[in-house]
């Protein structure tokens, strides 16, 4: 072991197991390639006041869970906590916005960075893939959202995960509601922290996972009674648009996400089997963060899976992923001789596009078969000695344990066949 350990609230992803992640991360990318979303890659690092207008000053993510730090230039930046703010001042950044063709869909694969108390399911560094479609109000593209991602689930194999859907109003219905909802904590039995909470970000309080201050919350104004019409119409909207696709959710009247830009549609995608880090995944339309961070109005909206906790559900609901093994052959050149002539006909069949591998290190034969079975290949390449000067290499089928006899020249032509 090395004098180092990865840092307290990370891991390393190792194969084999991190194929699963690199087949979640596709999972989820593939339905967005689809529909005519675009990769976006931006730094993961951005100016924290960018965060700090964008994910919002109170929020826990900005006041206690962001790496920052100074350059020796004198920049203040933060790890990115997440990635909508900084898709976002790209987008505006380029004027993508401005090439006439709203909404820009794009979607993102990356770690993120918070500073959070580890434990399963939450980490200092995660990863998630994420969709952000910027510059148009417009409930089909919520629905859109929505549907993709439960599409991507599905795709997984996974069953046991639920669709909370909630809608957070606007700026006109929003601060009726807020300051129902302060009158409405100012009568509880709260704790100082949490009367501070009230005061600052009240619709915070109903997310609050006590059971002394849920029992108190039972009779809390809902933002529900309080929705504009224009909010109404626009959530109803969206409930039957995902509805008429078929993808089923839940009505959760007091989903409130830990981050301020939101507006209107919120979501969640919780798993079952998580324990208390249950949320694989989230997002909502954020129609008042371009101007927060300085912009032109663009109403957005988007979200983003954990990648983390996917594989995690995966796990919990036992679905081994069909992750076809990376190498369909192994050769094992049995002497200095065999050992280049095998070398140069694995590097013919990489560049035809097989998968294929190669025992380094001058092996014996049976250490070498062990690494061909553990390598997972359908067929391994024998070059011996008497082989040599047959001009032939044995071609063993690892599935049967048949072993046939095949012209060296003949060798790539034929595993290319057989492979198909
Ligand atoms: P978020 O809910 O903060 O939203 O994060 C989205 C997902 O990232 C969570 O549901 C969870 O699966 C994963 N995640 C968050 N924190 C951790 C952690 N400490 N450890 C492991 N996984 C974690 C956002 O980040 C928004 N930017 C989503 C969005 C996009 N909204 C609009 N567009």
């Amino acid at each position: 072991m090395s004098t180092f350990k990865a840092p307290k609230g990370t891991y390393d992803l190792l194969p084999p197991e991190s194929a699963k992640f690199l087949a979640v991360r596709e999972a989820i990318a593939a339905p967005l390639r689809n529909s005519g979303y675009g990769y976006i890659e931006t730094p993961g690092f951005e100016n924290v006041e960018l965060f700090a207008r964008g994910v919002g000053e109170s929020t826990d993510i900005v006041t206690k869970e962001m790496y920052v730090f100074e350059t020796k230039g004198g920049d203040r930046l933060a790890l990115r906590p997440e990635t909508t703010a900084p898709v976002l001042r790209a987008v505006l950044e380029a004027n993508l916005h401005k090439a006439g063709n709203l909404p820009v869909k794009v979607w993102y694969s990356g770690s993120q960075y918070r500073y959070e108390r580890p434990q399963k399911g939450r980490y200092r560094h995660f990863s998630q893939v994420g969709a952000e479609a910027i510059g148009a109000e417009d409930p089909a593209l919520d629905a859109e959202l929505i549907i993709l991602a439960d599409q991507s689930y599905r795709a997984l194999g996974l069953r046991n995960f639920r669709i909370l859907l909630n809608s957070l109003g606007d700026q006109e219905c929003r601060p009726v509601y807020r300051a129902a909802l302060q009158d409405f904590l100012r009568g509880l039995d709260l704790d100082e922290d949490t009367l501070r909470r009230a005061e600052i970000n009240p619709l915070r309080v109903l997310d609050d996972k006590r059971p002394e201050v849920q029992q108190q919350l039972t009779d809390a104004p809902l933002l529900r009674d309080y929705l504009c019409d224009a909010c109404k119409a626009y959530h109803e909207e969206v409930r039957d648009l995902i509805t008429a696709a078929g993808v089923v959710f839940e009505d959760d009247p007091k989903l409130v996400r830990g981050l301020d830009y939101y507006t209107r549609t919120t979501f969640e995608f919780v798993h079952d089997g998580l324990g208390s880090q249950s949320a694989v995944g989230g997002g909502g339309r954020y129609d008042g963060l371009s101007e927060m961070i300085g912009g032109p109005s663009l109403p957005s909206v988007g979200w983003a899976l954990g990648v983390d906790r996917t594989v995690l559900a995966l796990e919990a609901e036992g679905i081994e992923l069909d992750i076809p093994s990376a190498t369909s052959v192994y050769a094992v050149p049995l002497g200095e001789e065999a050992r280049r002539i095998l070398f140069a006909k694995v590097t013919e069949l990489r560049k035809n596009g097989v998968a294929a591998d190669f025992s380094y290190g001058g092996k014996g034969l049976k250490a070498a078969m062990k690494a061909a079975n553990r390598s997972g290949a359908r067929y391994a390449l024998v070059l011996g000695e008497r082989d040599l000067a047959d001009g032939v290499v044995q071609l063993k089928d690892m599935e049967s344990g048949e072993q046939t006899a095949i012209g060296v020249n003949e060798i790539v032509a034929e595993l290319e066949s057989r492979l198909g």
